[in-house]
C-alpha cells in the first residue's frame, strides 16, 4: 500500500528510566538503542529493528507518554502533512538543532496532540550502526514500512483528537469498536491506519480523567512462536498480564497484554491482517476479542 506516514518513536516519561528496563530488554526482547545524547541524563532507548532508536525513555515527572515520532516517508510527504496540520490551525514549533540530533533525525517540528502529548513530526530517522539482533526474538519485529509499532492512547478530548490525527496527520479510520463493558459504561475506540498496519494510532474515549493518556503500546513479532515465548518470559517474570493470549476481532492481531512497572500496558502480537488500498471494512465492532484475552492476574 502507498504510504506517506508511519510510526516512528515513542518517547516515555518517567521519574526513573531503569523501571521498564528489565521488560523492554528481557522480557519483549527489545535491544538497547546507540548510547543517548550525553546531555540527556538518564535516557535510555531501545531498538525493534535497524533504526538507532525506537522507545526514548527519558527521566522526568511525567509517568507518561510525552511525545510520538510520526516520520514521514521523504520531504514532499513531509511538507504536505506540515502544510496538513497547519490548514487545522496546529500550533507547530520548529524544533532546535539539539532536538533534531536526539531525536537521530533530519528535520523535526513539534505539534501538540489534543490528547495531552507532543507529535513530533519528522523525516530521515537514521539507521543504527548495527543489524537488528534479538536473542529473544529471532524472527524479528514487524515494522518495514509500516512503522515501530502501534500506540493507543485514551482521551476527554476525544473527538478533537480524532479530528487531528484524520484531519491534522492524514490518517484514515479502520474501523471502531463501541460496546457497553457494563450497564451504563459504553468503551469506543476508534482506530486509524497510515500504511499498511491495521492501525498506528488508537484512540479510546476516556470517561473521565484518566492518570495516564498512554493504555499500551504493541509491538508485532514476525514469528508467531516468538509470542509464545515472550508471553513465557511475561508469566516467569510474574509480571500483571491484564489479558492473556488472544485474538482481536477487528485487526484479527494474536496477541497478549502484560502490564508494565510504569502503569501503561505492552501488547505483544503477531499477524494482524493488513490494509489495503481499497479497504471498505470500515464497520463497528461489537466485541475486542474474537477468543480469549481474558485477564490472568
Ligand atoms: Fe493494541
Amino acid at each position: 500500500m502507498d504510504h506517506q506516514i508511519e510510526l516512528a518513536y515513542l518517547v516515555l516519561e518517567l521519574p526513573d528510566p531503569d523501571a521498564i528496563t528489565s521488560v523492554l530488554a528481557d522480557v519483549v526482547g527489545l535491544v538497547p538503542g546507540e548510547p543517548a545524547d550525553p546531555a540527556a541524563r538518564g535516557t535510555r532507548t531501545w531498538r525493534d529493528d535497524d533504526r538507532a532508536q525506537r522507545v526514548v525513555v527519558q527521566a522526568g515527572p511525567a509517568h507518561d507518554a510525552v511525545a510520538i515520532g510520526v516520520e514521514a516517508v521523504d520531504v514532499a510527504a513531509f511538507d504536505a502533512t506540515l502544510e496538513r496540520l497547519r490548514g487545522l490551525g496546529a500550533d507547530v514549533v520548529d524544533s532546535d538543532a539539539a532536538a533534531v540530533q536526539a531525536r537521530r533525525v533530519e528535520r523535526l517540528v513539534r505539534v501538540p496532540a489534543p490528547w495531552g502529548i507532543d507529535v513530533e513530526l519528522v523525516v530521515g530517522l537514521a539507521d543504527a550502526a548495527t543489524t537488528f539482533s534479538s536473542p529473544l526474538v529471532p524472527g524479528g519485529f514487524l515494522t518495514d514500512g509500516v512503522g515501530f509499532g502501534h500506540v493507543v492512547f485514551a482521551t476527554m478530548a476525544f473527538d478533537e483528537s480524532v479530528a487531528f490525527v484524520t484531519d491534522g496527520l492524514g490518517f484514515a479510520q479502520s474501523d471502531w469498536l463501541e460496546t457497553e463493558l457494563a450497564p451504563g459504561i459504553t468503551l469506543e475506540v476508534r482506530f486509524f491506519h497510515c500504511n499498511a498496519r491495521h492501525h498506528t494510532i488508537a484512540l479510546a474515549r476516556a470517561p473521565f480523567e484518566l492518570p495516564q493518556a498512554l493504555h499500551h503500546v504493541m509491538f508485532e513479532m514476525r514469528s508467531r512462536d516468538d509470542v509464545g515465548a515472550a508471553f513465557d518470559r511475561a508469566w516467569a517474570a510474574e509480571l500483571p498480564i491484564p489479558n492473556g493470549l488472544g485474538r482481536h476481532d477487528n485487526d484479527g492481531m494474536f496477541s497478549f497484554y502484560l502490564q508494565t512497572p510504569a502503569g501503561f500496558q505492552i501488547e505483544v502480537g503477531h499477524g494482524a491482517r493488513v490494509v489495503d488500498a481499497d479497504w471498505d471494512d470500515d464497520r463497528r465492532y461489537d466485541r475486542i476479542s474474537a477468543w480469549g484475552h481474558q485477564p490472568l492476574r
